[in-house]
């Protein structure tokens, strides 16, 4: 299984300069708001980049539908992104990135990020005992446990699959009580046995830190696969000499689904509320959008 962190493929071809490359935005996408895991970190540590983050919210959660849907989503997004001329994209989906990545990589020339690597290579770093909580597609795939295998065959991995997740991240009830029960309910397994580092196999789950921090024993390393997805790109960037030195665009934000919702939603995530566009990807596939 290929699962590296960042692609071999060469630059684009383009005619533009390498200072238009330069300034070109990362593509950033996920299903909705996990995503913005992801973009925080870019604003940490690549502040000087512009960013289009598009969030297919008319069509998650993608953790339970079929790899073939999955996989002909991330395609349609990439065609997108393309044609947007972005110089980089990430998947800040984790189920993307177990479903499609290898695929997707084939077939665009440009570089394209995954979590699963950055994430396996983080958690094995330090620990033997590891758990991860993922959407049910992504915990189907096995790719964390093969990725983390590869990298040391000894490590003992133990997934659980939280189809309730996503669903509470999105309607904003990550405070409730009921989310706190259900918590407690997925993680019950991993503490009984005794896992030592805990990965978050899916963007949305950061968002519940607050409440997995208060279930898990704090000895209980936690992986933000973000992070090391943001340092993988980070390295690609340098190493194709296109990371942006000049000030950057204001982030461009667009969804499928309701810009107002999202908007609303990402407010608490962002500090401000985004300028949203709605886009329909199938107007830019030339097919009619339903
Ligand atoms: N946040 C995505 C992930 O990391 C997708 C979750 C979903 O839509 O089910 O897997």
């Amino acid at each position: 299984m290929i699962l590296s962190a960042s692609t071999l493929s060469p630059p684009e071809t383009s005619c533009s300069s390498p200072k238009n490359s330069q300034r070109s935005r990362i593509g950033v996408f996920d299903s909705g708001v996990g995503g913005l895991t992801v973009l925080r970190e870019l604003y940490r540590r690549l502040p000087a980049e512009s960013i289009l983050y598009f969030a297919d919210t008319a069509r998650l959660p993608y953790g339970t539908r079929s790899a073939s849907e999955i996989l002909q989503f991330a395609r349609e997004i990439l065609t997108w992104m393309v044609n947007q001329g972005v110089k980089m994209v990430i998947m800040a989906c984790n189920t993307c990135s177990a479903i499609a990545l290898e695929a997707v990589r084939r077939e665009f020339h440009i570089p394209i990020l995954g979590l699963i690597l950055p994430g396996a290579r983080a958690a094995v770093e330090q620990s033997q005992r590891i758990g991860i909580i993922a959407t049910p597609a992504t915990a189907t795939s096995n790719a964390y446990r093969c990725a983390i295998r590869e990298i040391n065959a000894r490590a003992k991995v133990w997934q659980v699959s939280c189809p309730e997740f996503v669903p509470l991240v999105e309607q904003n009830c990550i405070n409730s009580a009921y989310t706190y029960q259900v918590a407690q309910q997925y993680l019950a397994p991993l503490q009984r046995k005794k896992i030592d580092t805990l990965i978050y196999g899916c963007t949305h789950y950061t968002l519940l830190a607050p409440v997995v921090r208060t279930i898990l024993p704090s000895g209980v390393r936690a992986i933000n696969p973000a992070q090391h997805v943001v340092a993988a790109a980070e390295q690609e960037l340098e190493l194709m000499g296109v990371k942006n030195t000049d000030s950057p665009s204001p982030t461009r934000f667009c969804v499928s689904g309701s810009a107002g919702q999202f908007a609303h939603l990402s407010r608490q995530w962002l500090g401000c509320s985004p300028k949203v566009e709605k886009v329909c990807l199938q107007a830019a596939q030339k097919r009619p959008c339903l």
